[in-house]
């Protein structure tokens, strides 16, 4: 059966859980591979906002069902809150989401290092303090715990005092609560979400399933924030690419469709390069009109212009082949819209970045397109033209505004 990934292919914040959204009441499952509640899905049912930080983003027409994988780390109190805020309006949505048995936990511990981490660096990443990065660190040490630790009680209460030993001996102060206290708050939301009946599964069983059954991979933050090939340091701490459906026993290659939502313009929020940024008054033009507030933290956004090199490299790395374009009416009045067609690197042009060091001194070569008051005018066809010749790939949706019937079909 039909399976897609919708990734973002620039700093996160493109408007994935609208166009996720969008598609979802097509497919039975939707399903997360990566990262936890440091992403901020925005959703509409029927004039009304949800946001969802770590559910994946199902549709709320259907019964489409969703899937927590195992390359997530899950923050279980977090999750109950967003399952009790959908249950008010959808009473029994939570037995739609199913929760892999081999997803890691991020403790109250992780959260407590993120804000350590954060206040010793130099350079800060600008991280979301959602304790993300220590809960993949505690993973790759392979110290982290699982949703099946959980199942054996025993055992969890031996390995959590081992780690607070261990963390309190490498952080000291920074370590707040006890193990005891872990174990509560853990086995509260974990008890939690039992109550209100969410499936544990793992993706052995889901694999089976889809010969008969659709599923639509969600991609959280975007290809720049990949731990691999975004802009490291100042990335977050899992794969964003569409490469992530590797942990469901997939390849990107098996995907019918890889669809990377891009932004009109470009944003970042936190720290680190970005080498279309624009600091004057039509960079905060853009933020004002695109409310570019971050959906999980509030911080104003970065903003800047569409930038090709970045996305010729994200189209490469995550096997992209299609485009949605997102936020398209913020441009609408602008006389002129600026384009990076590549960049300057040591005084030589380069189409495509090699190396986060490129993305680093990189300086932008713009090209000035005629504006447009209205979608409909063909300066905007032109710009999509411009976009789709220099990229390869068609953008095959546009989309104007935050709710879900906002975009349309090329
Ligand atoms: P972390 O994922 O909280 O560790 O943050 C690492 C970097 O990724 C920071 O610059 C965050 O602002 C950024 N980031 C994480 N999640 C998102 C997202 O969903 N949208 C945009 N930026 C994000």
């Amino acid at each position: 059966m039909k399976k897609i990934a919708v990734i973002g292919a620039q700093w996160g914040d493109e408007g994935k859980g609208k166009i996720v959204n969008y598609f979802s009441k097509n497919y039975d499952w939707v399903a997360r591979f990566s990262g936890g509640s440091n992403a901020g899905h925005t959703i509409f049912f029927k004039d009304k906002k949800y946001v969802n930080h770590l559910l994946p983003s199902i549709s709320l027409e259907t019964q489409s069902k969703g899937y927590l994988g195992s390359g997530m780390v899950i923050d279980l109190v977090q999750m109950g809150k967003e399952l009790s805020t959908l249950e008010k309006d959808f009473q029994g949505i939570s037995a739609r989401f199913y929760l892999d048995l081999q997803a890691s936990l991020v403790l109250p511990w992780n959260k407590q290092e993120d804000e350590f981490f954060e206040s010793q660096r130099s350079e800060p990443v600008g991280t979301t303090k959602r304790g993300i990065g220590p809960a993949y660190t505690d993973k790759t040490s392979r110290e982290g715990l699982r949703v099946y630790d959980l199942l054996d009680i025993n055992r969890l209460k031996i390995k959590l005092s081992e780690l607070y030993s261990m963390k309190k001996k490498l952080y000291g102060q920074a370590i707040t609560s006890s193990d005891m206290q872990v174990y509560d708050e853990l086995m509260e939301g974990f008890n939690f979400i039992k109550s209100l009946k969410v499936n544990l599964m793992t993706s052995i069983e889901l694999y089976h399933m889809l010969d008969t059954q659709s599923i639509l991979f969600e991609g959280a933050q975007g290809v720049m924030l990949d731990i691999d090939c975004g802009t490291y340091p100042f990335v977050t701490s899992s794969t964003c690419t569409a490469h992530g459906v590797n942990s469901f026993g997939l390849s990107v290659t098996e995907l019918d469709e890889v669809y990377a939502v891009v932004k009109a313009y470009t944003t970042r929020v936190g720290e680190g390069p970005f080498p279309t940024e624009d600091s004057s008054d039509k960079g905060t033009i853009l933020r004002e009109k695109g409310l570019e507030f971050g959906a999980t933290t509030g911080r104003p956004r970065r903003t800047g212009w569409l930038d090709l090199p970045s996305l010729r490299y994200a189209i490469l790395k995550s096997k992209i082949t299609k485009l949605v374009l997102t936020k398209a009416d913020v441009l609408n009045g602008f006389d002129e819209v600026k384009i990076c067609t590549h960049y300057e690197i040591d005084n030589n042009n380069q189409d495509i970045p090699y190396s986060t060091k490129d993305f680093s001194i990189a300086k932008p070569v713009y090209v000035n397109l005629k504006g447009w008051h209205d979608l409909k005018d063909k300066t905007f066809e032109e710009y999509l033209l411009f976009i789709e010749k220099n990229l390869g790939i068609k953008v095959e949706f546009v989309s104007y505004g935050p709710k879900t019937d906002e975009i349309f079909k090329r």
